[in-house]
């Protein structure tokens, strides 16, 4: 089996505090691109599952989560796996704020569930992505949501309005659960207009909804890796987009173009600078 795990953008991320589970109350909306991982699925003789990627460093037991997903899966269907092995062609940027490996944890939990004959109904099968990671629920839904809580209460939106999305990664990673303690220990001078936009996508309005992406993380970036983000951020604006914001807890910033050529302008200014950059396309 053939599976795609598309990456996924915050046009909008707020923090709306700390729950007594440890897990933050989050609010966002968020949007799937094409810039994708690949996956390959296969039975064969063996025990257990195994993984392979392309990116040499990445762990291949039970620390990646389509590993994971794949156990899930199997513990809530009651199918067995034995002898899977799954192959990752990685396209997204590691630890960069993409749900990169929530989603190709999702892309596990899809095509298993294919395979088995839809044991589980969509809403199960986001269940289980939960046990996974907190992006998973919505990296099995895709397309324009906004997650609610740890993540998981999803809503299906409008879909943002097709344009290109300009992706670039600084060659810094961040620590999720590092950036989700400082966050606590700060007073948000900004909060995301979310209400805002949620009306924008309503209405298909693309360049509303780009003026109103914002991330409360890039509050608690340290001052180089802020600088960094920002340096992004204006070139994205200056090229033409219509609105650039962080993603995720970062670093990765991204910007929203509706013509083709200032998108690819953008792409080639910033690929100058920042190898992983990229030239997407929404969902
Ligand atoms: O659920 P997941 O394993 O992807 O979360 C990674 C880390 O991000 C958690 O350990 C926690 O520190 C932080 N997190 C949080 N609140 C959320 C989601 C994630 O504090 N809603």
């Amino acid at each position: 089996m053939e599976a795609l795990a598309c990456a996924k953008l915050n046009l909008t991320l707020d923090v709306l505090g700390k729950r007594a589970d440890g897990y933050h109350e989050l609010r966002m909306v968020m949007t799937s691109i094409d810039l994708a991982d690949r996956l390959t699925l296969e039975f064969g003789s063996g025990a257990g599952v195994s993984i392979r990627t392309n990116l040499g460093f990445l762990p291949s037991d039970k620390r990646n989560l389509a590993w994971l997903a794949a156990d899930a899966f199997s513990k809530t269907s009651g199918k067995p796996v034995d002898g899977l092995s799954i192959a990752i062609d990685k396209h997204i940027p590691v630890c960069a704020g993409m749900a990169g490996g929530s989603s190709d944890a999702a892309a596990v939990l899809r095509a298993l569930n294919q395979w088995a004959g839809e044991p589980l109904s969509p809403p199960e099968l986001a269940r289980t992505g939960e046990q996974v990671g907190s992006d998973v629920p919505y990296c099995v839904l895709g397309g324009t949501a906004l997650a609610e809580g740890r993540g998981e209460r999803l809503t299906a939106l409008h879909s943002l309005p097709a344009c290109w999305v300009v992706v670039c990664k600084p060659e810094f990673s961040v620590s999720t659960p590092e950036l989700f303690a400082q966050i606590d220990r700060v007073k948000l001078r900004r909060r995301p207009d979310t209400t805002g936009m949620l009306e924008a996508l309503a209405q298909g309005d693309l360049a509303g909804a780009a003026r109103r992406m914002y991330n409360v993380f890039e509050d608690v970036l340290p001052e180089r890796r802020y600088s960094t983000v920002a340096s992004i951020k204006n070139m994205l604006i200056q090229c033409g987009a219509l609105g650039a914001t962080m993603s995720g807890t970062g670093p990765t910033a991204f910007g929203l173009f509706d013509q083709e050529e200032s998108a690819r302008q953008a792409w080639k200014t910033l690929s100058g600078e920042y190898r992983d950059t990229f030239l997407a396309h929404t969902v």
